[in-house]
C-alpha cells in the first residue's frame, strides 16, 4: 500500500436492527505496533500471538522487513526473525504509513546506534508534534539532526539518563523506554504515560530480558541491558475496539456479550454507560451489555490520559450522545482537531456545537441516513455507530481510515444482527 492510497470500497448501513450475540476482542493495535517497535531490539526470534490484521499493523510489519526482519505467518501467530537487521533507515513512502515509524527510532537506536526514520503518518487528529520524543532522546545523549523531512539520529554516545516528559505523551513514553534498553546505564522516565500498552510493552520487552520496571505508575526506571533474546508473548485486547461494541449495545439496544476483553482498562466508559436504561455486568473477561433504547444523556465526557476517559473513544460517544436525552458537553482535550467527524454526523441530523475543544451535543429522536466521509480512525467508527441507529441507508466512504484499527468493522457488526455490509466503491 502507498501513501494516499485509499480504498474506494464504502460501507452500507440500514440503521434500526438490536444487536444479540457474542464476540471475542482481538488483540490492541497500541500495543501490537510498539511491541513490533520493540521487535527491533531482540536479536532473535520473536513470536507474537493473536496477529490482528489492522492495516497500520501490517503496515508496521512491513516496515521491520525493510529493515531486514522476516516474517512467517503461523495460525494467529506473527513469527518474526530479527537476527539478522540490515537497514537502519525508514523511508518516506512507509513511514508515512503509520504514526509507529517513529516510535521504533528509540529500538532502531537501540539496535544500530544511528536510526534515520522520515516524518510519520497516522490520524489526522492535529498538530501531533513529536518534540517530546526529540527532547527525550537528547537527554540520552543522542544526537538528533531534524532535516528535509527526516530526523537522523547519532546514538554511538547514547547512555541513560533523566526523562521529565512536559506531558504523559503515549508515543514519547514508549519511544524512550525503548531507547533506555539496551543503553549503558540507568533511563528513568518522570511525568510517563500511564496507558495499559506501555504496561504490555514493558512486560513484552522484560520477557525478551529488559530490566524494566514502574510502567502504569508515572515513573518508569530502564536498567540497560546488552542485548534481548528469542521472546513469545500475546499482546492485550484491544480496549477501543471493545468499548466500541460496548457503545453500539448500548446505542442499538439489545444484548451482547464481549469476550476476552480486559474489563479493568474500560472502567472510565463503563462507570459512564452503566445507568437508565443499560446494564453492563462484567465477569472476568467478559462483558456483557444490555440495552433497552435511549440513553440519559451524560453530562459530561472530558477525554484525559489513561486512566480517564480515551480519546479513542470520544467520536463514539459523541455519536451515542447525538441520540441521548438530555445534553451532553464534550471536551477533547488530547488533540486539537478531533472533531472532523462532527460535521458528517450533523448530515445526519445531529445537534452539535463546537466551540474549541468543546462541543455541546443536544441529543435528537433521530438521526437519518447520509452519505458520510469517514475523516479518521475513530471518527469512522463514531459514523458506523450512528449509522446503525439512523433512519434509512448510510454510505460510509474512505474506510481505509477505519481499516486502520479494525479488522473488518462490518463483519463484527453483521454478526450480530446489525444489516452492514462492505460495498466496492
Ligand atoms: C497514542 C495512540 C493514539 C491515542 C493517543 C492518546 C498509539 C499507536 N496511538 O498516540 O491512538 O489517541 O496515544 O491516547 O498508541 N504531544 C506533543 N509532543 C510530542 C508527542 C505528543 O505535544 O512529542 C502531544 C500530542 O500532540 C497530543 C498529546 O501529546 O496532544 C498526546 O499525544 P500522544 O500521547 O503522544 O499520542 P500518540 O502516542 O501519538
Amino acid at each position: 500500500m502507498l501513501c494516499g492510497d485509499k480504498t474506494v470500497d464504502k460501507i452500507l448501513i440500514k440503521g434500526g436492527k438490536q444487536l444479540f450475540g457474542e464476540i471475542g476482542i482481538s488483540s490492541a493495535k497500541n500495543a501490537f505496533l510498539p511491541i513490533l517497535a520493540g521487535s527491533i531490539l531482540c536479536s532473535g526470534n520473536v513470536v507474537l500471538h493473536k496477529y490482528p490484521k489492522y492495516d497500520d499493523v501490517t503496515n508496521m510489519v512491513e516496515i521491520l522487513e525493510n529493515l531486514g526482519g522476516k516474517k512467517k505467518i503461523v495460525d494467529d501467530a506473527l513469527m518474526l526473525d530479527m537476527n539478522n537487521l540490515t537497514n537502519f533507515e525508514i523511508p518516506k513512502e512507509l513511514a508515512c504509513l503509520t504514526r509507529s515509524s517513529i516510535f521504533s527510532l528509540g529500538s532502531i537506536l537501540g539496535r544500530f546506534k544511528f536510526a534515520k526514520v522520515a516524518y510519520p503518518g497516522g490520524c489526522e487528529i492535529g498538530a501531533r508534534p513529536i518534540d517530546l520524543h526529540i527532547k527525550g532522546l537528547q537527554a540520552l545523549n543522542v544526537k538528533v539532526v531534524d532535516r528535509r523531512g527526516y530526523l537522523t539520529c547519532d546514538g554511538r554516545e547514547m547512555k541513560g539518563g533523566n526523562v521529565h516528559l512536559d506531558f504523559p505523551s503515549v508515543g514519547a513514553t514508549e519511544n524512550i523506554m525503548m531507547a533506555g534498553v539496551l543503553a549503558k546505564g540507568k533511563t528513568k522516565i518522570f511525568n510517563a504515560a500511564k496507558e495499559p500498552e506501555i504496561v504490555d510493552l514493558q512486560n513484552f520487552l522484560n520477557r525478551a530480558g529488559a530490566k524494566i520496571k514502574g510502567a502504569g505508575t508515572s515513573t518508569i526506571s530502564i536498567e540497560g541491558v546488552k542485548s534481548l533474546h528469542n521472546v513469545e508473548y500475546t499482546p492485550i485486547p484491544d480496549r477501543i475496539i471493545a468499548g466500541t461494541y460496548i457503545i453500539a449495545t448500548v446505542m442499538c439496544g439489545g444484548e451482547v456479550t464481549l469476550n476476552g476483553a480486559k474489563t479493568e482498562h474500560l472502567q472510565s466508559l463503563i462507570s459512564k454507560l452503566d445507568n437508565n436504561s443499560c446494564k453492563i455486568i462484567t465477569k472476568g473477561d467478559k462483558i456483557k451489555v444490555t440495552s433497552s433504547g435511549r440513553l440519559n444523556s451524560i453530562a459530561k465526557i472530558e477525554t484525559m490520559p489513561y486512566p480517564g476517559f480515551p480519546t479513542d473513544l470520544q467520536p463514539q460517544i459523541m455519536a451515542l450522545q447525538t441520540i441521548s436525552k438530555g445534553t451532553s458537553l464534550i471536551v477533547e482535550n488530547l488533540f486539537e482537531t478531533r472533531f472532523k467527524h462532527t460535521g458528517e454526523l450533523i448530515k445526519m441530523g445531529a445537534d452539535i456545537l463546537i466551540e474549541g475543544r468543546s462541543a455541546v451535543v443536544k441529543g435528537v429522536n433521530k438521526l437519518y441516513g447520509a452519505e458520510v466521509v469517514a475523516t479518521d480512525l475513530r471518527g469512522g467508527a463514531g459514523l458506523v455507530l450512528a449509522g446503525l441507529v439512523a433512519d434509512g441507508y448510510t454510505t460510509i466512504t474512505n474506510i481505509g481510515q477505519i481499516n486502520r484499527g479494525y479488522e473488518s468493522i462490518e463483519n463484527d457488526l453483521y454478526s450480530l444482527g446489525a444489516d452492514i455490509k462492505r460495498i466496492n466503491g
